[in-house]
């Protein structure tokens, strides 16, 4: 089979496309043909092994699987004696933060992995660009308990966790405010938050407004910037650790006062997998889908996704 695969820690070059040998499903598992797949966030810290404390979980000192990859969405092909939830010809999809080598045509997961079955209305390419930043949104949702009525302001409603917040919020019932870049304004309006705030031509902090909860889901503004526009009792959180990775000490240092970080850590993607899944089907969770390659391009797409500057998902196709 076809895989995007390397033998140790670094950029795009350090990756190839290779032929190597196709797995064989083990009594527990199954064997599923890839045919999407996304670069993420996550895949650039699964190659470039960093923060390095990642490397103790995906492989330390050399990646522990050979190929990247996170999610998947594809079909399965074969299946071992024991495995009772699937059967060949099922439409799949599913997520391993700690990378699951999926950049490949064939993957082997036992049945017991983070892994669903697709709804027929979805696509594969829309399967697979759902899981990654749908599990960290529905995360701070969960671990913070927002509900219905709470007023959500999300910063970075462009990125894969800011788009999948901003809908996960709305389908919660919460007031979304999101904020983005000019040019995506009709894009993230389109997701259905109450207001969008193009941070462009406006200071997202001004006019008075306080918020029950600011997610910050690219990580690129400060509890320092975002404490006067919470409410009393009011939670700040960022998808990243901040200026001097502040977001690590101060969800100690706030933990009595009256407006507050927390750093929640994502955790049971069985959970996120089946949540998205319902609200997928139901139309209810569209994962935002901005460019598309193919595996051969595989350093492109992750040279981009390094950027900072995608909007939403990009898909890996792999035929
Ligand atoms: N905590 C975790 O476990 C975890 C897991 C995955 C990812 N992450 C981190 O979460 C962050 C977001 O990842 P992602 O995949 O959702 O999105 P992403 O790919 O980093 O998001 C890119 C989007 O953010 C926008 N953006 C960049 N700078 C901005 C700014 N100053 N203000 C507002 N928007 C800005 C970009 O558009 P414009 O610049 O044009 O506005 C772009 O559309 C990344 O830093 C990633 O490393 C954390």
């Amino acid at each position: 089979m076809k895989a995007a695969i390397r033998n140790r820690y670094g950029g795009p070059e350090v990756l190839r496309i290779s032929e190597v040998e196709t797995p064989v499903p083990k009594d527990n598992q199954l064997l599923i043909r890839v045919h999407a797949a996304t670069v993420n966030r996550t895949d650039c810290g699964v190659l470039w092994g960093k923060p390095f404390v990642f490397r103790f979980f995906i492989g330390l000192p050399k990646p522990r699987h050979a190929s990247t990859g996170t999610d998947f969405a594809g079909v399965v092909e074969a299946i071992g004696k024991r495995v009772t939830r699937f059967q060949p010809g099922d439409r799949v999809f599913g997520f391993n933060d700690n990378n699951c080598g999926s950049h490949a045509q064939y993957l082997v997961v036992p049945e017991t992995y983070p892994i669903t079955t697709v709804p027929d209305n979805i696509s594969l390419e829309e399967a697979a660009a759902a899981p990654e930043g749908a599990h960290y949104a529905y995360n701070y949702i969960r671990k913070t308990k927002m509900k219905a009525g709470d007023h959500v302001m999300v910063y970075g409603a462009t990125g894969a966790i800011g788009s999948a917040a901003v809908q996960l919020l709305k389908h919660i019932g919460a007031n979304v405010t999101a904020v983005c870049n000019s040019k995506n304004v009709a894009l993230i309006r389109s997701l259905g938050p109450g207001r969008v705030i193009d941070y462009e031509t406006e200071d997202f902090t001004a006019g008075g407004e306080q918020y029950d909860f600011v997610l910050d889901a690219v990580g690129k503004s400060s509890f320092g910037v975002c404490k006067k526009i919470l409410k009393p009792g009011g939670l700040y959180m960022s998808s990243e650790l901040g200026p001097g990775n502040e977001n690590l000490y101060l969800p100690f240092t706030t933990r009595f006062a009256s407006k507050r970080v927390v750093f929640p850590v994502p955790t049971d993607i069985k959970a996120t997998l089946t949540f998205i899944k319902d609200l997928l089907a139901a139309g209810h969770f569209k994962p935002v889908i901005d460019r598309r390659y193919p595996l051969e391009q595989i350093a492109d797409a992750f040279h981009y996704v390094n950027s900072g500057q995608k909007i939403g998902n990009v898909i890996l196709r792999i035929e």
